[in-house]
């Protein structure tokens, strides 16, 4: 179980410490959850050093292709891995939206992480009209294979899927357990395909999008949902780790 907390473009730099620093001290013990906050990039650093030596993890929200060189604004896997980063969220649907990342571009971040060592976040979803018109499924496994299609398996736990529609992002409006159940079993049929059943057994597929304390055991407790990807509930600690609880539950 993984769960993730994607603090996206949220919090001043006291409200980032204070927020790491609460979530750290309560899961001082090794615990079978595997926790990763990922915060903009200007906490990474002083979040990495409140954490680092707990359970807890960083990860980035995003990061470039390309290693090094003229890119203003962009940051690299390395700089990520130099500060403390073991994962890097990739392919979001906001990145999608309102940054023109592609499955192309998604897929060159993929090998570029696993390159460089960090634990790739793939995000994969299909919009409301895309469901609508019956065409969730075929989406989906679109974007699985657009991401990942010639990118070598990295091992064991060295890669992480979110299924996150985006009709449930920051909406309140969650995909029944039924519903994600059936969606994350389609996306392990398709990592099977890519890879082989038994790598598609050990690669996390989380579920996002407007999950919260009062849905988690459920959608947790389906046999192929590993953890989720949480946004809006994650930048509270209380009900953050409400949630990793649930993911103990869930086992
Ligand atoms: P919410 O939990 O706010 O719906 O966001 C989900 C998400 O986009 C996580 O990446």
């Amino acid at each position: 179980m993984l769960i993730a907390g994607n603090w996206k473009m949220n919090l001043d730099m006291p409200a980032a410490r204070h927020l790491a620093g609460s979530i750290r001290n309560s899961l001082e013990d090794p615990r079978p959850v595997e926790v990763v906050l990922c915060p903009a990039y200007a906490y990474l650093d002083a979040v990495y050093g409140l954490v680092h030596g707990s359970v807890v993890s960083v990860g980035a929200q995003n990061m470039h292709a390309q290693d090094a060189g003229a890119f203003t604004g962009e940051i690299s896997a390395s700089m990520l891995r130099s500060v403390g980063c073991s994962h890097v969220i990739l392919g979001h649907s906001e990145r999608r939206q309102y940054f023109g990342e592609t499955d192309a571009s998604v897929r060159e971040k993929v090998a570029q992480a696993v390159l460089f060592g960090l634990v790739p976040i793939v995000c994969v979803g299909e919009s409301l009209v895309e469901r609508d018109a019956g065409q969730a499924e075929r989406v989906v496994a679109g974007q699985v294979r657009g991401a990942l299609k010639g990118v070598a398996y990295p091992g064991k736990g060295r890669l992480v899927v979110a299924y996150e529609p985006v009709w449930a992002i920051g909406t309140g409006r969650t995909a029944s357990p039924d519903e994600a159940q059936a969606m994350h079993a389609h996306i392990r049929s398709e990592l099977a395909g890519l890879f082989s059943t038994g790598d598609a057994a050990h690669i996390d597929i989380l579920y996002g999008g407007s999950m919260k304390p009062e849905n988690a055991d459920d959608l947790l407790s389906q046999p192929d949902i590993d953890g989720g990807l949480i946004g809006g509930a994650s930048l509270q600690a209380d009900p953050f780790l409400a949630i990793v609880r649930a993911a103990m539950r869930a086992g």
